[in-house]
């Protein structure tokens, strides 16, 4: 499922969601495809791989804007969800993934030189917030395969949903371009940073001690 494609992307007066809709919308389809092949949440064994897929990645982001992003931009944490939701299902808490960086991936050594911490920062809380719209579909999901029986304090968040609504009047509006490209960077950074994990887990999945090996 791909976030939904509408004509405000891209253009220079777009609105500073758009922009970053655009800029990783491909990201997006790349990591929705691995992380079904790395999890899934087709059984209630791959529901757990995939909480924990969830909480390796999201550990070190929402360490990192706890450490760096101004205060009106730091989601609500979610990992004290995916822990309650492993533990409700009996699966171990995996190790958190490396620590992230959102310059791990620069698109341009000029953009480099301008990073701004407050830009990445709203970069990285839109990727995070965002996905609790897929969240939402995904619970929908969740609760007709396990017959309304699997823990979902992670995938039905209301925090994350409140986040999400007071962040959009901030987004959808058009942004200064340095602010544009700064948040585009990170948020990019964050899908990169999802999606090694996702191939991590992957690779264990074909491995008899799964994920949490
Ligand atoms: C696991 C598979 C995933 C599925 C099936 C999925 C599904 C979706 C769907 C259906 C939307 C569109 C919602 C809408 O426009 O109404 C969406 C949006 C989005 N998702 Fe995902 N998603 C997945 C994983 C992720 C992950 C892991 C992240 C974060 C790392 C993420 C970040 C986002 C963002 C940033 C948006 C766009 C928010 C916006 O419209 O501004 N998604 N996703």
């Amino acid at each position: 499922m791909a976030p939904v494609r509408d004509g405000a992307f891209g253009g220079s007066d777009a609105s500073l969601r758009a922009h970053l809709r655009a800029a990783t919308v491909a990201a997006h389809d790349l990591l929705d495809h691995a992380m079904q092949d790395a999890s899934g949440w087709q059984t209630r064994a791959d529901y757990a791989r995939f909480l924990a897929l969830q909480y390796a990645a999201r550990a070190p982001l929402e360490a990192w804007l706890a450490a760096n992003a101004p205060a009106d931009l730091v989601p609500p944490a979610q990992t004290p969800l995916l822990e309650r939701d492993l533990a409700a299902l009996n699966a171990p808490l995996p190790a958190s993934s490396p620590p992230f960086d959102p310059m791990q991936t620069p698109s341009s050594p000029a953009l480099e030189a301008v990073f701004h911490v407050k830009h990445a920062a709203l970069g990285a809380a839109w990727v995070l917030a965002g996905s609790a719209l897929g969240n939402r579909a995904i619970a929908k999901q969740v609760a007709r395969t396990g017959g309304g029986a699997w823990p979902v304090a992670f995938l039905g968040d209301d925090a994350m949903m409140g986040f999400w609504q007071s962040l959009r009047t901030r987004i959808e509006q058009p942004a200064a371009r340095g602010e544009a490209e700064g948040a585009a960077q990170a948020a990019e950074a964050v899908f990169a940073h999802f999606l090694r994990v996702a191939e991590v887990a992957q690779v264990s999945e074909k491995t008899p001690e799964g994920i949490g090996a």
